[in-house]
């Protein structure tokens, strides 16, 4: 049986650090920490997250304001409102919830957000940053992945990492901090051949593929650490990873469980960069 990675609770302590940090700070600065949320349109799951990020910033201490805004919003709409945003002194982290519209350019809005308010680590520079190893912010969801291999002592020096997806959100940015960490480390996409036989030799897979239970436990060698980004809704409205739990659980030494793996630590992330903005 595999120890299992509890994205719960180990989110639930280092919010509470984060809740003492931020008071701290408050009392030596006078300064809140405030994010700023932009949603646009009205994508259910969007609105769930948003919800969530908005939560959590209260509940340590943070300020969050979020902006709604009507899915015919024009991109030089939300432009003007990231202009303003990059403007508030009272306002230390942007995020602008993916996906947006189609007539809007996710890129151009990207890049038009201050890089020293960049809390999800999107913008080029950010991203180059963590290329070369000297980054202020990691992006969420990658750093909650280290973040949960440090706390259960998980070594990356010299072992066969194969992260499973190449998206610039995950896979990408996943592949380079576990290089940092001395992994040894394989990039798998869908255009893979034989992923199998790599998947096999990986001693930690991490699985960002975005498809239900896509990891088989044929695909997993006996006693590693599996990793699963994935949050897939099922037809039946439960919620899956990318990884087939019940199977490769009895193959894995540890694995995450989808939910309360990777989830939790996103926000907490998010949450740990806002208050380093902050602090800048
Ligand atoms: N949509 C799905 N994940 C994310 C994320 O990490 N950040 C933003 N801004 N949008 C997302």
């Amino acid at each position: 049986m595999a120890i299992m990675i509890d994205g719960k609770l180990v989110s639930a302590q280092l919010r509470q650090e984060l809740k003492e940090q931020t008071s701290a700070f408050i009392a030596q600065t006078g300064v809140t920490p405030g994010l700023a949320v932009i949603l646009v349109g009205d994508d259910p799951a969007s609105a769930v997250y948003v919800r969530n990020k908005h939560r959590a910033c209260e509940e340590v201490g943070m300020y969050s304001a979020v902006h709604k805004l009507p899915a015919e919003t024009s991109e030089s709409e939300l432009l003007a409102l990231i202009d303003k945003l990059n403007a508030d002194d009272a306002i230390h982290g942007i995020l602008v919830q993916l996906p947006l519209p189609k007539h809007i350019s996710e890129e151009r809005v990207v890049l038009a957000i201050d890089p020293s308010k960049d809390v999800d680590a999107f913008h080029p520079s950010n991203v180059g940053k963590i290329m070369l190893g000297n980054y202020r912010f990691l992006p969420c969801t990658p750093a909650g992945v280290m973040a949960l291999l440090r706390h259960y002592e998980i070594e990356v020096e010299g072992k066969h990492c194969v992260v499973v997806g190449r998206s610039n959100i995950v896979g990408k940015p996943q592949a380079l901090l576990l290089l940092e960490k001395n992994g040894t480390v394989t990039v798998c996409h869908s255009r893979t051949k034989n992923l199998a036989d790599i998947t096999r030799q990986a001693d930690v897979l991490v699985a960002a593929v975005g498809r239900p239970r896509f990891i088989t436990a044929d695909m997993v060698k006996d006693g590693a650490v599996v990793i699963d980004v994935g949050i897939n809704r099922l037809p039946d409205g439960k919620l899956c990873g990318d990884v087939d739990f019940a199977a490769v659980e009895e193959k894995a030494a540890a694995i995450t469980p989808v939910p309360g793996g990777v989830g939790p630590m996103t926000i907490t992330m998010l949450l740990q960069n806002t208050l380093r903005a902050a602090e800048k």
